[in-house]
Parts: structure tokens; sequence; C-alpha cells
């Protein structure tokens, strides 16, 4: 039986998200997709081929009629601390969250992923990274071996994370950076677009440059 399922955001990562899962559906026709949970356009409107059927504070009611939810507003750096908390509040089954590799994704078979990824177009893993929940791994991004990302990171296009890396709970690795092994981004921290990452980065820091500094703190 095909499995319904809902995209929590619209405009942006929520279609990136949606395209994935219409990808995976030419190959194994697994999903029942149903539409967007967003709060920037109303109910009827279109994204797509696909319709806004409600505000996200309705997803509780798609979870009670047995759908599976992917939620892509956790892409947002600068909010990501609260959306976190209001949707870790709902407590929406982990298993209710469908993980979303698309096709062109190269993805080792050692690599260990949780609920509610995604793996966009051209990303891909070398040898036994972990990959917790929520993690969006966005266009031709990279993670290198054994590589340790956390829950609710955001690996954006083009960047790489060296071997080793720990990259803590929603930390956002900005488009085309690159993260040396062995080093530790810290919970929440954002790295620039560009940012050539040598030393760990603290817990909430915003870093950027070559070599990356840093260039503010968001706490
Ligand atoms: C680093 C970043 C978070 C800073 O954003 P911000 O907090 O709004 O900071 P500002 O734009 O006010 O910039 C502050 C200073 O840092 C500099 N700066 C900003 N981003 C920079 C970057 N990526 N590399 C080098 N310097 C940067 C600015 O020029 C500015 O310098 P100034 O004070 O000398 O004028 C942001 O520029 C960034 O790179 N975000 C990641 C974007 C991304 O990955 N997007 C995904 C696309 S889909």
């Amino acid at each position: 039986m095909k499995k319904k399922l809902v995209i929590i955001g619209g405009v942006g990562s929520g279609q990136l998200t949606m395209s994935a899962f219409q990808e995976i559906n030419k190959i194994t026709n697994e999903w029942e997709i149903h539409g967007f949970l967003t709060d920037i356009k109303s109910p009827g409107e279109y994204l797509g081929h696909y319709p806004v059927l409600g505000a996200t504070g309705d997803v509780m009611k798609y979870i009670d009629e047995g759908f599976y939810v992917h939620n892509a507003l956790f892409f947002n750096a600068k909010d990501k601390v609260n959306r976190v908390k209001r949707f870790a509040a709902f407590n929406i089954p982990l298993d209710r969250n469908a993980t979303a590799i698309h096709p062109t994704a190269y993805i080792d078979t050692e690599t260990q992923i949780g609920y509610g990824v995604l793996f966009a177009p051209q990303s891909s893993t070398s040898f036994a990274p972990k990959i917790g929940n929520f993690v969006h791994v966005y266009n031709k991004a990279h993670i290198a071996h054994d590589a340790i990302i956390d829950d609710y990171v955001t690996i954006t296009g083009q960047s790489y994370v060296g071997a080793r890396v720990h990259v803590k709970e929603g930390a956002h690795i900005g488009v085309n950076s690159s993260i040396r092994e062995d080093l530790t981004i810290g919970t929440y921290a954002i790295i620039g677009m560009g940012a050539v990452v040598v030393k760990d980065v603290p817990d909430f820091a915003v870093v950027a440059g070559n070599p990356a500094k840093v260039i503010k703190m968001l706490l």
C-alpha cells in the first residue's frame, strides 16, 4: 500500500524536497503525495503540481490520519532553534518523518541515516558517516568518511564536510564551504558561504572567510 505524504514548508526547501519525493516515486511508486502545509500560502493555492492543504500547525491532524510528513522548515538557519522547539512539542512519532534520498544522490552502503532526512540531487557520502534525524543535505554536497552529523543539521549546496568531522545539532553549513577533517562544528553554528574552516567552531558562532573566523555570536 502507498504511504500518504505531506511536506511541511512551501516555497524553496519545501519544493525541493517535494521534487525529490516525485523523483523517488518514478522508481518506487511508494508515496501518495498530497501536498504542502505552509504558513506563507493559503489552502487551495498551488505550489507546482501540489496544493497547499493547510497551515503548519495542522500537522497532527495528518499524523492522526496515518500520514507521513517531511519537515523542510528546519532549513532556516536564523530561526532554526525556535522551529525545532515548536515541532518537538508536537511529539510527531519519529518513524512518521519520511526520509528522501534523490535517485541521483550517491550514498555509501555503510552510511547510517535517520528519519526526516533529505539527500538532494548529486549529494554524496563516503564510507560510514552517521547522519542523524532531520538533516538536509543539498545539491552536490559531500560528507566524507566517518563524519558524524547530528539532528537538524543543514549542509547546503556544494559544501564539503571532511573526514571524522562532528557537526553538532542544528548547525548550518553554507554554500560552497569546506570543513577540514577532524573538526567539530558547534551547536546551531553557521558556516558562511565559501568559508574554509580550519579550526573548531564554537556553539552558536557565525564564521566566514578563508581561513574562517568568527564574525558574530548568535547568543
Ligand atoms: C555568514 C552569514 C550567515 C552572515 O549573514 P549576516 O549575519 O546577515 O551578516 P551580514 O550580511 O550583515 O555580514 C556581516 C559581515 O560579514 C561579511 N560576510 C557575510 N557573509 C560572508 C561570507 N560568506 N564570507 C565572507 N564575509 C562575509 C559581510 O561582508 C559583512 O562584513 P562588513 O561588516 O565588513 O560589512 C551569511 O552571509 C551567509 O553566508 N549565510 C549562508 C547562506 C547560505 O548558505 N545560504 C544557502 C543558500 S540556499
